[in-house]
């Protein structure tokens, strides 16, 4: 989603700007811009191609110590450069990037229209700099402070005017934005990365607060105006977690990390058969607990689905998984002995962010499973755990959700053993087993050729099925997503038993379909399943972990490492992140970037 991105200091704030926005690039975006002043002169470029295209344009600006640029991922109006960010007011003076989006514009446009302002773009945003330009009075701050007083919905906001080149202000309200405090230099990000090349040294900007930059200064503000202490904090994340290292793209890259994440995963919580976790909820309260409700988005859902069948299994606690932007607006049921559980990779996800704050005004007990430390998830949760897969950069998620799977199968097995509700041997011997899955992932990523050639077999298709039943259906399900993101193959991934109550009318000769069994007791229904889709002209790969699977019903057939039955999704979605990577090379797409998607979803 878009990403922002400030400079105010020392250095040449045009080749700052370019370089913090190729690394904000991951988030998604469609347009892209920056402005600078040099010598009192705004200077403002903007393109719907990628960043490096800016890169000539900036070679022919003169040297500036100021600026902001921006990653735009369309909301209101389409990907233009009118509507690219920054933008400016009618009298070209205060220049503004806005992450997030403002829900009264409309209205907001009307009366500035009243009063003789125009608009050039189709944006939410381009209220906000000539609300500034209405609201100015000498001071800069006070007619940001003035400007946010009337805006509705969410934003981050960075601020500049030509006037006063040498000061950089922002704020924020749900959306992230983070300060960098340099030497000689500051800076403003959506997120630490952006800034990781120039310092460790930062400050998350809470909602509402304000923060006034010099190149030798930073000033915190609270939502009155009032200075403030902000604490900060030092980033140990190494710069070379966010580049390629070799790898063609970042997403294979991840997938090959999937082994050390789950082995860090095991070695941060697990020692012997004890699972370590600090939680701010007594052993007495989850025994009481009655009802868990995970909420997430897409992938992150995926992994909820995942854990509701395996701490059902362990538990017998009812556990329902729902999407965010449902679970918000449904006014849920929600009881005092209840437990939530949010997923969340990014930790900005606004949706799932909502769905926290509800909770928390029912005050009900919640833990969120987080991967980006520091992030707005992570700050506002009263008890956090953090997946382990470090900074993933690639839009499809593969090691955080394989983090996810780990952190949240070892939950269960840590409710089960507090809660007594399950076997105290057999759930030992899960713990002892789960040290092999490292290992049965290492095996699976080295036999990449394998799913590289069922790629190119199979991408020339239009349409695909991912099928399975019980834990190997959510594996389907995440294994569909992918493809969907990143190739544009449309996927539907089903219930082997359910495809025969309608969805088995699409599959015509050669309609590819795999089929994930790793679960003994159902390998009968699988094969008959497989049969009626095989009578109907399917192409079918299996997936398997069971050694006597019959071949013959069966195109092609892949034989997985066997792992504890709750831990087999570890493996065997391994393949399908393959899958998903070859097919979308063999079509010469955009792996790591795909269209219309954003790695931090900051808006409804
Ligand atoms: C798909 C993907 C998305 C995210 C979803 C939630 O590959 O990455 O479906 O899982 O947008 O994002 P987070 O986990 O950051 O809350």
């Amino acid at each position: 989603m878009c990403g922002i991105i400030g400079y105010v200091g020392k250095n040449d704030a045009n080749s700052v700007l370019i370089d913090g926005l190729r690394k904000l690039e991951y988030r998604g975006y469609d347009s892209c811009g920056i402005a600078t002043i040099s010598n009192n002169q705004l200077q403002v470029m903007k393109t719907v191609n990628r960043i490096d295209s800016l890169v000539p344009c900036t070679q022919k600006l003169g040297t500036s110590n100021i600026g902001i640029g921006h990653t735009r991922w369309a909301t209101h109006g389409g990907a233009s450069e009118k509507n690219a960010h920054p933008h400016v007011d009618n009298s070209d003076r205060f220049v503004v990037v806005h992450n997030g989006i403002i829900e009264n514009y409309l209205e907001l446009r009307k009366e500035l229209a009243l009063q003789g302002y125009k608009f050039y773009s189709e944006t939410d945003t381009e209220v906000i700099p000539n609300l500034i330009a209405m609201n100015y009075d000498g001071n800069l701050l006070e007619a940001l402070k003035k400007t946010t007083n009337v805006l509705e919905g969410s934003y981050a906001l960075g601020v500049i005017d030509t006037k006063e080149p040498e000061v950089l202000v922002a704020t924020k309200k749900n959306s992230p934005l983070i300060v960098g405090l340099g030497e000689n230099e500051n800076f403003i990000a959506s997120d630490f990365s952006a800034v990781l090349k120039y310092t460790d040294a930062v400050s998350i900007l809470d909602n509402n607060d304000f923060v006034v930059l010099t190149k030798e200064d930073v000033k915190f503000y609270d939502r009155n105006l009032n200075l403030k202490q902000n604490a900060v904090k030092y980033i140990d994340t190494n710069d070379g977690d966010i580049e390629k290292n070799g790898y063609e793209h970042f997403m294979l890259k991840e997938i090959n990390e999937n082994t050390i994440t789950v082995k860090k995963t095991l070695d941060s919580y697990l020692d012997g058969e004890e699972i370590k976790f600090n939680l701010n909820i007594k052993p007495k309260e989850f025994k009481n607990i009655k009802h868990i409700h995970i909420v997430a988005c897409g992938t992150a859902m995926h992994a909820g689905l995942n854990a509701k069948y395996v701490i059902e299994k362990l538990t017998r606690i009812p556990v329902n998984v729902e999407v965010a932007s449902e679970f918000r607006y449904k006014n849920p049921i929600l009881d005092k002995d209840d437990l939530a559980i949010f997923i969340s990779q990014s930790g900005e996800t606004a949706d799932t962010l909502a769905c926290l704050e509800l909770v928390k005004q029912e005050g009900i007990k919640h833990i969120s499973f987080v991967n980006v430390k520091d992030s707005t998830m992570d700050n506002l949760s009263e008890n956090v755990l953090y997946t382990k897969a470090g900074p993933e950069i690639a839009v499809a998620s593969t090691k955080a959700y394989i983090a996810q799977i780990m952190l949240l199968d070892l939950f269960a097995i840590y409710l089960a053993k507090i809660n007594k509700s399950y076997d105290e041997e057999k759930l030992n011997d899960m713990l002892k087993s789960a040290i092999e899955i490292p290992n049965a992932i290492q095996e699976v990523l080295e036999n990449d050729e394998i799913y590289q050639n069922y790629a190119e077999r199979i991408s020339y298709t239009s349409d695909m099925f991912y099928l399975g039943r019980g834990l190997d259906y959510y594996v389907a399900l995440e294994g569909s997503l992918k493809l969907k993101e990143i190739s544009y193959i449309h996927s539907e991934a089903m219930p082997f038993g359910e495809l025969k109550h309608g969805s088995i009318a699409l599959i015509e000769e050669g309609t590819p379909a795999i089929a994930i069994a790793t679960d003994k007791k159902m390998i009968d229904k699988t094969v008959s399943n497989i049969k009626e889709i095989k009578a109907r002209g399917a192409d079918v790969m299996a997936i398997t972990t069971i050694k006597d699977f019959p071949e013959d019903v069966v195109d092609e057939i892949i034989y997985l490492p066997e792992v504890n039955e709750i831990f087999s999704p570890l493996v065997s979605t391994i393949p399908l992140q393959l899958i998903a990577y070859h097919v979308t090379v063999e079509k010469g797409l955009d792996v790591d970037k795909p269209r219309n998607l954003a790695k931090s979803v900051t808006v409804e």
